[in-house]
This record gives C-alpha cells, sequence and structure tokens, in this order.
C-alpha cells in the first residue's frame, strides 16, 4: 500500500508537547496537523482509531481523521506518523483544564478526589462543564471513554478533551475527538513487543476519573454506537498494515464487557 509522504522544511517549527508521555514531534504545515511516532506504533493505533470511528454511529465532524504518512525531517530522514487536517479554523480551542482554570478550579479537585465515586466525579465534571458553557456533554463524554476502554488509550488527559468557543457568538462546543494514539499498546517502550498482550493489557492505566478502563466504561448507559461487523470486515478488508495494533484490537473485541457498544447485539459474534 502506497504511504504518503510528508516533507518538513526547515522553516517549521516544531509545537511543544503539553502531555505526560508526549514526546512525540508535532509539526503544522498550512492545514495539516502532522505528528512523528516516538515510543512505538502510536500512527497506527491513531490511523486504526480512526476506523473504529467511522464504523460507529458518530457523524464524521465529531471525530478527527488521522492518515498516516511517512515524515521526511529537514535532514533528509524518513520516520513514521501520521496527520490530520485542522479542526479549529477561526474558533478557539479551549482545553478541559483550561476551562476549569479559566473558572479559578482544576480538575483535580474532582478527579482526585479519593471520596467520589467514578460516577459521582463524572456526575461533577459534568454539571461543571454545564454551568461554564451551557453544554450537557455526559452522553459524548461517557462515549469517549467507552472508546478509551476499547481501545486501551492511556492518554485521556484533561488536556485531550477539548472545546471549542466561537468569540464571535460567544458559543461553545466541544472539539472532535482527537489524539488516540496513545493506545492498543502503542508504546513498545513500555509494552514490549514480544511479550503476551494479556499480560501487557492488565497493565494499561485509563483516564482521567478512573485507572480502570471498565469503571470508565460503566458510565456509558446510551445505545449501542458502533458496526462490530463492520469494523471486522474493514479490518480484514484493509490494505494498511497495523500490526499489533490489530491484534490487540481485535482481542478486545471479543471481550464480552464490550457488548454493550455493539450495534447489532446477540446476532454479532
Ligand atoms: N487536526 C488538528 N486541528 C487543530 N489543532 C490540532 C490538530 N491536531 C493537533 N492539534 C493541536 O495540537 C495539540 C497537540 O496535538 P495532539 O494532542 O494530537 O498531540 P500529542 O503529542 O499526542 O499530544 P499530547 O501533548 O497530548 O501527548 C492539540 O492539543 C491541538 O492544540
Ligand atoms: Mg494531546
Amino acid at each position: 500500500m502506497h504511504i504518503e509522504r510528508v516533507s518538513i522544511p526547515e522553516s517549521a517549527h516544531p509545537i511543544i508537547s503539553t502531555s505526560s508521555k508526549g514526546d512525540q514531534s508535532k509539526w503544522r504545515i498550512g492545514n495539516k496537523w502532522i505528528k512523528q511516532d516516538a515510543r512505538g506504533y502510536e500512527s497506527k493505533a491513531e490511523v486504526l482509531a480512526t476506523l473504529i470511528l467511522s464504523c460507529s454511529t458518530l457523524p464524521s465532524n465529531r471525530y478527527v481523521q488521522y492518515f498516516p504518512c511517512e515524515i521526511e525531517l529537514p535532514d533528509g530522514e524518513i520516520t513514521k506518523g501520521c496527520y490530520s487536517y485542522d479542526f479549529r479554523g477561526d474558533l478557539q480551542e479551549v482545553t478541559l483544564e483550561r476551562l476549569f482554570e479559566a473558572n479559578f478550579t482544576s480538575t483535580d479537585s474532582i478527579t482526585t478526589d479519593k471520596t467520589l465515586s467514578t460516577e459521582e466525579k463524572f456526575q461533577q465534571l459534568s454539571a461543571q462543564i454545564e454551568s461554564f458553557t451551557g453544554l450537557n456533554i455526559r452522553q459524548e463524554l461517557a462515549q469517549l471513554f467507552a472508546l478509551d476502554a476499547l481501545i486501551l488509550n492511556e492518554d485521556r488527559h484533561t488536556n485531550n478533551i477539548l472545546f471549542l468557543y466561537d468569540p464571535k457568538f460567544k458559543t461553545w462546543s466541544l472539539a472532535p475527538i482527537f489524539d488516540n494514539g496513545l493506545s492498543l499498546l502503542s508504546d513498545e517502550k513500555d509494552y514490549a513487543p514480544g511479550k503476551p498482550i494479556s499480560i501487557l493489557k492488565r497493565k494499561v492505566k485509563a483516564k482521567p476519573l478512573n485507572s480502570s478502563f471498565s469503571k470508565q466504561l460503566s458510565l456509558y448507559d446510551g445505545p449501542p454506537f458502533i458496526y462490530k461487523k463492520q469494523l471486522i470486515t474493514r479490518l480484514e478488508e484493509s490494505p494498511f498494515d497495523f500490526g499489533r495494533a490489530k491484534t490487540v484490537l481485535v482481542s478486545q473485541l471479543n471481550d464480552p464487557i464490550f457488548q454493550k457498544l455493539w450495534i447489532e447485539g446477540e446476532n454479532n459474534d
């Protein structure tokens, strides 16, 4: 399969990361946001997350589409990565964390409160978001955590949940789902290739409300939203080599805790 090549000009400024593990180099060139694999196969995981979402009921403007690419660095070195098209336009991006800061608080006061259950944290966080923006994003947020559980995303920190503010009309919206690359055991520094997947899977910790994926998954009580059969077919037919990301996803698809996400229910497996 032919993979697009993106050249990084000498003059392009790398973008500084904000995350815990985030040492991925990134650039913005025109309306393309490009990020380079740093710890393993982040771009394969990112592209696979796009495939999953494209087999869901989510409209395509609810998630960022990522495309695999080869990156040609200014010194001529070729590395792997992925890119997406700008989703911000003229809107201002405000991370979940920044939203709380702007209102003289922090998400920590909720997420690290040991007296609260995961459900209570979720309700308090959602109520605060609603008071700051007017948005009720309970369903979208729980859906995001369900997706994260499916792909074992270990990087859903409070800067990877984003709002968009329209300064002209003074209105808020939730940004599309983005930055799903630290998932499906893509961090090969932490999850060594060759080790049994079943053992590695148990080491991955969720964010931001609970380190347990199943606890965060249990917040979702909406309708099923993933076409599992379609996903399996697309996965089998894809010419792209997803490597271990695919193996991990297939093993997740067989886990009965995700039953509530599959649209066709019992006839599905
Ligand atoms: N398609 C896009 N449209 C608009 N902004 C984007 C896009 N992709 C990335 N960005 C901006 O770049 C930032 C970093 O992108 P992203 O979160 O994907 O990278 P990362 O290195 O994986 O992040 P982290 O710092 O969470 O590890 C985003 O928070 C956002 O501000
Ligand atoms: Mg990020």
